[in-house]
C-alpha cells in the first residue's frame, strides 16, 4: 500500500508542494506551485504552505516534508538564499508545526533532491559516494554515502580562485554573463575537477532545471567520475521532502 505524505519545496521563486507516494517515489497528485510572497518572511511563507496543504489533503494527520533553500540545523534554519534573512537563527520546525499542527520535517533543499535521487532516481543503489549537485539561481549539494545522507553540504559555496563559486557555475551566473553551454562547461569543469579532487565520489548528479538540456553541456567534461543527469526532474525537492519524514530515507 502506498505510504502517503505530503512534500513541500520551498524556493525563493516558487513554493511547490504535491502528495507523494514515499514507497514507490512518485507523486499521486498533480503539483501546485504559487510565487513565493515577496520578501519571503517567515510567517508569510509558512501561511502559504498551509494553503498548499489544503489544496493537497482534506486530511489534518498526514506528515508535511519541507525543504528549504538554506542549511537546516535541528529544525532551525541557520542561513537564507533568496529569502527574508529572519529565517537565519529560526525555529523553522516550530514555526510549520504550529502553522500546520501536523509531524512536519524540515531539510535543506539540496539534500531533499539528493535523498530522492538515489532512493528512486539516477542514483539508486549506488554505493559509496554520491554528490548531488543543482544548478539554479546558487548551487546546492548534497553528500549521499552508502545510501545515508550527510546533510548541509554548502559546497556550492566552494571557493575556487578566491571567489565563492557558484557565483561563476550556477545556471544563474551563466544567463546573467549570456554565457554559451561551451563556455558555462569550462566553468563546470574547474568546478567539478575541484569537487573530485577533494572527496573522489563514485557518482555526481546533475540536477536544476537546465538539467533537461544535459547533453549540451554534460558531454564537454572530463572527469574520471561518473556524471549524470537527475531523473525526478522538479520533483526531487517535493519526493525527498516527503521521503524523509515518513522515514523512507
Ligand atoms: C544555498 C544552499 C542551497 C542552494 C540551492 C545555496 O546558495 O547556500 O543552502 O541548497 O543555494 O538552493
Amino acid at each position: 500500500m502506498a505510504r502517503k505524505a505530503i512534500g513541500i519545496d520551498i524556493g525563493g521563486t516558487g513554493i511547490k508542494g504535491a502528495l507523494v507516494d514515499t514507497k514507490q517515489g512518485e507523486l499521486l497528485s498533480s503539483r501546485i506551485k504559487v510565487e513565493t510572497p515577496a520578501g519571503g518572511e517567515p510567517e508569510e511563507i509558512a501561511s502559504t504552505v498551509k494553503d498548499i496543504v489544503a489544496q493537497l489533503t482534506n486530511r489534518s494527520d498526514r506528515p508535511i516534508g519541507i525543504c528549504f533553500p538554506a542549511v537546516v540545523q535541528n529544525g532551525v534554519t541557520r542561513s537564507a538564499a533568496n529569502v527574508s534573512k529572519r529565517w537565519i537563527g529560526l525555529d523553522a520546525a516550530k514555526l510549520f508545526t504550529q502553522t500546520l499542527h501536523t509531524k512536519i520535517q524540515i531539510l535543506n533543499d539540496a539534500d531533499a533532491a539528493g535523498v530522492a535521487e538515489t532512493r528512486y532516481g539516477a542514483g539508486k543503489g549506488q554505493k559509496g559516494l554520491v554528490i548531488m549537485t543543482t544548478l539554479g539561481t546558487g548551487i546546492g549539494t548534497a553528500l549521499i554515502h552508502n545510501g545515508e545522507l550527510i546533510p548541509n553540504a554548502e559546497l556550492g559555496h566552494l571557493e575556487i580562485d578566491g571567489l565563492d563559486y557558484e557565483t561563476k557555475a550556477s545556471f544563474a551566473a551563466k544567463e546573467r554573463e549570456g554565457l554559451s553551454f561551451v563556455q558555462w562547461a569550462d566553468r563546470l569543469q574547474r568546478y567539478y575537477s575541484e569537487l573530485e579532487r577533494l572527496l573522489t565520489p563514485n557518482l555526481f548528479i546533475v540536477g536544476g532545471g537546465v538539467s533537461k538540456s544535459h547533453k549540451e553541456f554534460l558531454p564537454l567534461l572530463k572527469l574520471k567520475t561518473p556524471i549524470v543527469p537527475a531523473k525526478l526532474k522538479n520533483a526531487a525537492g517535493i519526493i525527498g521532502a516527503a521521503a524523509v519524514v515518513t522515514k523512507e530515507f
